[in-house]
């Protein structure tokens, strides 16, 4: 059967900020493309050649600050990198002074991680360039919600349909925010499970349903998807026992074994073992999705790199066909 290609054009977005702001045939358009990129391996077209991409990085990254690289390079692009250590930012220049900078060098498009919720919506407003959102305080992290779509639609060739129980500190957790919208609007259903404490307000607004352990959330589940216990955003008050919270919330054999035939884990990394996920689930390849989701990453990251750069030509070349 041939495959139904999407038109991309319909693909608007000149920056990437939230899972929220896409509707479903965008989802699918980036999705696709992702998943071409992933078959493709390094047999792609170099669509970012002469572009210059910055990779701002204001918060610790491994695998999200690799795999732009990787997914920038790969498309031909001129990568800079840039971390907070190392940076003026340690000399006390504000993120705008920052960005101004970048747009005066020529920036077009700027990787942002930053720890302030709300700092990718900033950044698009200071500068001309496009922004892609890696991660902004507790608020969003759409590529990596991207990176789980195509690491399910590889594994089970579908989103739509398949169940899954995210288990840990929703409370502070961009992944779960993105992720929970971005896999409902491809028809996913969503169980959270989390500590009282680290459920946050307004939850019930997120269509999901809500359990009180992992082992309950888990049941007729596909996939069990378990979060770092964000140390760093905990203050070390709204967690009061490490072996309690892993009791009920970290995914076990018996959460497994609670969930559907073939279920699969996955875990946005870095992971905390034994706490949030036992180490030998983290490494089982009968369960384990883990170095599946990082090598789905740099594709993810292509697809949205691509079609966020597709988008903002597009339309520089449409104003500039106005100017007389
Ligand atoms: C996540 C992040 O930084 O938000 N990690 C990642 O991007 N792979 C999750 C986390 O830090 O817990």
């Amino acid at each position: 059967m041939a495959e139904t290609v999407l038109d991309e054009e319909v693909f608007r977005h000149t920056s990437f900020l939230r899972t929220a702001d896409l509707n479903r045939v965008e989802a699918e358009i980036l999705l696709e493309r992702a998943a071409r990129y992933l078959r493709a391996g390094a047999d792609i077209e170099r669509t970012l050649a002469g572009r210059m991409v910055f990779n701002l990085f204001m918060e610790p990254s491994t695998r999200t600050r690799a795999s732009f690289e990787i997914a920038a390079k790969r498309l031909g692009a001129d990568v800079i990198n840039l971390a907070s250590a190392g940076s003026s930012t340690k000399k006390g220049e504000s993120l705008r002074d920052t960005l101004l900078t970048l747009d005066a060098m020529g920036a077009d498009l700027i990787v942002l991680r930053h720890a302030a919720a709300g700092a990718a919506a900033f950044a698009q407003r200071v500068t001309q360039a496009a922004i892609v959102n890696a991660g902004d305080g507790a608020h969003a992290h759409p590529t990596q919600a991207l990176l789980d779509a195509l690491t399910l639609q590889t594994e089970f060739g579908r989103v739509e349909g398949l169940t899954l129980a995210i288990c840990g500190d929703i409370a502070h957790s961009r992944v779960a925010r993105s992720a929970v919208v971005l896999l409902q609007l491809l028809g996913a259903q969503i169980r959270i499970a989390a500590p009282a404490t680290l459920i946050p307000p307004g939850m019930a607004d997120w269509g999901v349903t809500v359990c009180a352990s992992a082992r309950e959330a888990a049941q007729d589940c596909d996939v069990v998807m378990a979060l770092r216990v964000q140390h760093e955003r905990l203050d070390g008050v709204l967690l009061p026992s490490q072996r309690e919270y892993a009791q009920f919330f970290g995914v076990t054999d018996a959460v497994l074994a609670a969930a559907r035939p073939g279920v699969k884990l996955m875990h946005p990394g870095p992971m905390n073992r034994g706490v949030e996920v036992t180490a030998a689930l983290a490494e089982d390849p009968a369960y384990s999705l883990i170095t599946d989701q990082v090598t789905a990453g740099a594709a993810a990251r292509m697809a949205v790199l691509a079609l966020v750069d597709a988008a903002q030509q597009r339309l520089a070349a449409r104003s500039g066909s106005n100017t007389p």
